[in-house]
């Protein structure tokens, strides 16, 4: 039964990098290494690159003005416009059957890669957990340097959704990542030496990075996630030369006591304060901007994507309700003050886990006759919104899955028309989408060329019940998850038999679907669309694909061993086209989901390029992901049932997030701990062995005995379902 591979923590036991083997034993020797050591390792670069190096300072510098050669892919969504979109053609829906492997290289992690690589003059710059940069020769993966900002472990036990990172930036011939213990830091796009480093959360606080820097007007903007855990929004800007802190916008107002704060945000908390009851700033609020950032060069404006509140339950947050501004919402700011211009909010008194941190795509569209600049984006809240981006004026907003939390929007005054039976109490109630959403941070993608909107939608559904108590001092979702076994049993066996996932191509002028393509199950990948008529995605099906973007039809597809769910990019160096991805299944899906992934067999986490003719071959998968070891039988229950009850309740609070909802599932199914884990769930748990690979020590939280109590808890649970998984 256990279907995630388990293997040795990251850095210990036998790697078979094929491109990156010499460069993983230095860095592996330079972790051990004192702290001042200089952590980038630049390897002979042949004269071939060194040209090509040199060509990468002007490329960044045509990318600072939005002008990006259509060569390359130097930001996250490739231009301004975070559409996702190449001009290339020479891979396109005659030729695709061509398209093979050129290289790969394997990524030394066991955690999900969502970050899309950049691609500038032939250099390939990708990062991976714990925020490690390779550059790489983008014809053949040769690694030109690799840089590991060293993050200390125990940041893995802030990041509700793993310890991914979904991107860099780059500007002016330096490479900028955002890590997850809350560093931005500037490479020397050449050598991968930092040329700065700010930290731009405070770290007394649950704050985590895992969103990709933009840089827009020479500033880099970054925000920051740890809504899960009681932080307090904000978007900060900085000087892309210099590190030196331009602006900070926080998206939920702060103590009024403290107001005004010298923030960008001043001028507008007093508004958004009205909208907040009780003392809701103790509990830190929320509103992290955790992925999204888009920028009009003309208009001068930044919009910024707002996630949930913290906690979740808008009772233990803003106990007499409100819309709890900017939650959820889409802001859009001034870039050179990053004083407030508009907002749209997509869930008022959001208590759901509904982020508006999805991507944001600009197009121009006829829209009733007039051309507008719109701003399209699917939050989780299940809605496609389209708006104008000059006025943040809703044009229009429709349905992309089934949904009940909301009948439709209002199209006079923009809001919800909301089913009262989602706001939740103590009771568990049915929600639809559940918290990992409709869409989440997969990209979707606009082609100009179709006007289709490639959007990766899933139908979830999830139960929400508030807790009994909460307590500001130690921050959580301020939810539930036990007791009421019978309503929880009737909403898992329903999710479970309605959830699903498909890729969606969508008219944003109709708002309809003009095709799917319909996956086993949802966690399907970001998407990257080309002039070539070609739209690519990784699938759960553990392949990536290749649909015509007319008609959808799949034209293409490769198994890969993996679950590519980043987008793929695409660029050309020396006349020749490349599709790249990071293949490498994980993320909140993987963390919270339960036992829907038990078929899913998957190797090495890897980036994978491919080209026209591309004849690399993967090797075979590692014998121990395909074959499902025997299980040893659970070992019985050893405490009382109040020990176990109360363990029951110690697992909500700490472990769900990761490990599932009555424990079916999630990163790692601890109903099936093999003896050795049984035998070392104590050093684990509380002594932090596997820190490495993401579960940090809870040894600050949980005494021994509450660790123990956690333990017999899942015992009783792999007792309970030993024969019957689901
Ligand atoms: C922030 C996410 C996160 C939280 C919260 C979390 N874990 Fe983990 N846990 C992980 C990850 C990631 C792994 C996988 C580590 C690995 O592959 O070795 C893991 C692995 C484990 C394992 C090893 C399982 C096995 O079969 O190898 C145990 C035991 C465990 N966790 C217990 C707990 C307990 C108990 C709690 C609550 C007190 C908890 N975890 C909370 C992320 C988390």
């Amino acid at each position: 039964m256990r279907r995630f591979r388990s293997s040795p923590g990251r850095g210990g036991g036998a790697r078979h990098g094929r491109v990156t083997e010499g460069v993983i034993l230095v860095a592996r020797r330079l972790r051990r290494a004192p702290s001042t050591v200089l952590r980038t390792v630049p390897l002979p670069v042949p004269g071939r690159i060194l040209a090509r190096a040199l060509a990468v300072v002007s490329a960044l510098l045509l990318t600072a003005a939005g002008q990006a050669p259509s060569a390359d892919w130097a930001m996250v969504g490739r231009t301004l416009d975070e559409q996702h979109f190449s001009p290339l053609t020479q891979i396109n829906d005659k030729n695709i059957g061509r398209l093979g492997l050129a290289w790969y290289a394997d990524i030394q992690t066991e955690r999900g890669m969502e970050g899309s690589p950049l691609e500038i003059g032939g250099v390939l710059y990708n990062v991976q957990p714990w925020n490690i940069v390779t550059a790489y020769d983008a014809t053949n993966g040769k690694v030109l340097w690799r840089y590991d900002p060293q993050v200390p472990t125990r940041f893995g036990r802030l990041a509700c959704c793993d310890i991914v990172s979904r991107g860099l930036a780059a500007y002016d011939g330096k490479i900028y990542v955002a890590t997850l213990d809350g560093r931005l830091i500037a490479l020397d796009a050449r050598s991968g030496r930092p040329v700065w480093s700010v930290l731009t959360v405070d770290n007394s606080k649950n704050y985590t990075i895992t969103g990709a820097p933009r840089v827009y007007a020479g500033k880099v903007l970054i925000g920051n996630g740890g809504a899960e855990m009681g932080v307090r929004g904000y978007v900060t800007a900085y000087d892309a030369e210099t590190g030196k802190q331009d602006w900070r916008f926080y998206t939920v107002p702060g103590d009024p006591a403290k107001m005004p704060e010298g923030a960008a945000s001043d001028s507008v908390m007093a508004k958004a304060a009205k909208t907040w009851t009780g003392q809701w700033w103790k509990a830190g609020g929320g509103g992290t901007v955790w992925d999204s950032l888009a920028y009009d060069p003309k208009l001068r404006l930044v919009y910024i994507g707002v996630g949930n509140g913290s906690p979740w339950a808008q009772h233990w947050r803003s106990p007499g309700g409100g819309d709890n501004l900017f939650l959820a919402s889409i802001v859009a700011l001034n870039v050179d003050t990053g004083h407030y211009v508009w907002h749209y909010q997509t869930t008022p008194g959001e208590e759901w886990d509904y982020t508006a941190t999805q991507q944001m795509i600009f197009a121009d569209l006829k829209i009733d006759g007039r051309m507008r600049q719109v701003i399209m984006q699917a939050p989780k809240n299940g809605f496609f919104y389209v708006l104008d981006r000059r006025t943040g004026q809703l044009l229009s907003a429709k349905t992309t899955v089934p949904i009940n939390w909301a009948s439709g929007i209002d199209m006079k005054t923009g809001r919800p028309i909301e089913n009262p039976a989602v706001r939740y109490g103590k009771v568990p109630a049915m929600v639809s989408p559940g918290a990992g959403g409709a869409h989440n941070f997969n990209p979707m993608a606009y082609s100009p060329l179709t006007h289709l909107v490639y959007l990766p939608v899933s139908e979830t559904y999830m139960g929400y019940a508030a807790a009994d108590s909460f307590d500001p001092a130690h921050p959580g979702l301020g939810t539930s998850f036990s007791g009421y076994d019978a309503e929880r049993k009737k909403i898992s066996e329903y999710a479970d038999a309605h959830s699903r996932g498909w890729l969606s191509a969508r008219d944003p002028v109709t708002q309809t679907e003009i095709w799917r393509t319909p996956d086993e199950q949802k966690g399907s990948g970001g998407v990257l669309v080309t002039a070539g008529n070609l739209v690519f995605q990784g699938n759960i099906a553990t392949t990536f694909a290749a649909y015509r973007a007319d008609t959808g039809q799949k034209v293409w597809q490769m198994p890969v061993q993996q679950v590519p769910i980043a987008a793929p990019i695409t660029y050309m160096v020396d006349g020749v086209q490349y599709i790249a991805v990071n293949a490498g299944w994980g993320g909140g899906l993987a963390h919270v989901e339960r036992s829907n992934y038990t078929k899913l067999f998957i190797g090495k986490p890897r980036l994978l390029v491919f080209k026209l003719g591309g004849t690399a071959t993967l090797p075979p998968m590692p014998k121990e992901s395909v074959e499902v070891p025997e299980l040893a039988p659970p070992p019985k229950v050893a405490a009382s049932a109040d020990v176990v009850a109360k363990g029951e309740q110690l697992y909500g609070q700490n472990c769900a997030l990761c490990h599932g909802v009555e424990a079916r599932g999630g990163v790692k199914d601890l109903r099936h701990m093999s003896p050795q884990t049984h035998a070392d769930f104590l050093a684990i748990v509380l002594g932090g062995r596997r820190a490495a690979n993401g579960m940090a020590s809870f040894a600050d939280v949980l005494s021994k005995d509450q660790a123990e109590a956690i333990h017999q808890y899942l015992v009783a649970r792999a007792n309970e379902d030993w024969d019957n998984p689901k």
